[in-house]
């Protein structure tokens, strides 16, 4: 998505952020909806995430041992999300669920990992199959260099379907069964609320350990994220992205006594020379403060709802074909298809002129029909408003 791929424009240079701004380095501003994929809760250049990560800086940038803002952030996860007993931060969303699997396996004994087509877990080699984000756009299914026998343990079944689900976890003893309650990385997808029920039933039954992947969603539909909205309840959950408020940071966390077979205490390795890093630890707490003032969800979900209703009305029209999926600060317009609840075959070219035409306009949305666009407390109605009409001038030329 860096490199613009099928794009007529060339690649954006980013100089600097401020708010929902994104300034390039011929100096064009952009409004940001990607907001480095879902990291920028509160938009760039936060002042209080700057006068915070500023403030470590001068103390020190990494110790490679245990801070007290290491702690503070622990004790803040575990209290917003109840289901995170203990946590442990990694650097990035990719550490956080290769650890997730790694202590699922070490758990329970067993090898089989179970994933969902189009959920993208980040590029750890176990879990490119069948992947979403940019993993799509690969001919193959998998990323060359990952050896068959590294993915043999390793299933993709239909996202949203519970009957297949179910079928293949009566089968097949599992370790893991990993899924993304709000699938962000094939558009967003929200997943059906009796498909994570099920899910949840059935790791329970079989004992496998289900993990879900707020990589994305964590902090973002809500300071309980996916599980909060849906009411169901993983036994591990990887977090990052708004985790480390706009800097290098990502968690797992969960269950006690699955989380104390992590080293020391247990037999499960993980290690990582920045792993807790102060800045990302400071940020990572003032943007979690920040998301807990009054009426903050709220703002984002009707900020979302400016955008995403009047282009689904547009699609109700029938003008262009398509269709809108949002959950509070994520939506993707989908062309080509009138409901998405899986991986779709979408209209790609039509989503690669609505980029180009926005770009040039001095709006920067995911390049790619796969992403999920972002929105962050910064974003003004105005900025919204301008976005609005820009996209349905697009979609009535269609
Ligand atoms: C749901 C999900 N999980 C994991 C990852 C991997 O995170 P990272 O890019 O920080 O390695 C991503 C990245 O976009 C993601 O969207």
């Amino acid at each position: 998505v860096r490199a613009f791929p099928g794009l007529d424009v060339p690649p954006l240079i980013a100089e600097r952020g401020e708010g929902a701004w994104i300034y390039d380095a011929d100096g064009h501003a952009y409004v940001d909806y990607c907001c480095s994929w879902g990291a920028l809760l509160l938009g760039h250049a936060h002042p209080r995430v700057v006068r915070a990560a500023a403030r470590q800086l001068e103390r020190g940038s990494t110790f490679g041992i245990a801070t007290q803002i290491e702690q503070e952030l622990a004790a803040e996860v575990t209290r917003l999300m109840p289901s995170i007993e203990k946590v442990r931060f990694v650097s990035s969303g990719t550490e956080a669920t290769m650890t997730a699997l790694r202590l699922a396996r070490g758990h329970t004994g067993r090898s089989l990992i179970v994933k969902f087509d189009g959920n993208y877990h980040g590029h750890s080699d176990a879990l490119l199959v069948r992947a979403g984000s940019g993993v799509l756009g690969l001919r193959a299914s998998t990323s060359r260099g990952v050896p068959e026998e590294v993915v043999a343990h390793t299933a993709s079944l239909p996202y949203n379907d519970a009957e297949a689900a179910r079928a293949f976890l009566r089968t097949h003893p599992a370790a893991a069964v990993i899924v993304e309650p709000i699938a962000a990385n094939m558009g967003v997808v929200p997943a059906s609320c009796s498909f994570l029920e099920t899910l949840r039933e059935e790791t329970r039954a079989s004992g496998a350990v289900l993990i879900f992947d707020e990589v994305i969603s964590g902090f973002r539909v809500g300071l309980q994220g996916a599980q909060g909205l849906y009411g169901v309840f993983p036994d591990l959950t990887c977090l990052g992205k708004i985790v480390g408020g706009g800097f290098p940071a990502a968690a797992c966390g969960g269950k006690r006594e699955i989380m104390d077979h992590l080293a020391p205490l247990g037999e499960v390795y993980q290690a990582g020379t920045l792993s807790g890093n102060p800045l990302a630890m400071c940020a990572g707490v003032e943007t979690l403060q920040e998301a807990q003032r009054p009426g903050f969800y709220e703002a984002l979900r009707r900020k979302t709802a400016l955008l995403a209703q009047p282009i689904r009305e547009e699609f109700s029209k029938g003008k262009a074909v398509g269709c809108v999926n949002d959950v509070c600060s994520l939506l993707t317009p989908f062309f080509g298809v009138r409901a998405v609840q899986a991986l779709p075959a979408l209209d790609a070219a039509r989503y690669r002129e609505l980029f180009c035409f926005l770009f040039e306009r001095g709006v920067y949305v995911p390049p790619s029909p796969y992403e999920a666009w972002f929105l962050s407390s910064a974003h003004t109605e105005e900025q919204i408003g301008k976005t609005r009409d820009l996209v349905l001038e697009f979609m009535r030329r269609c």
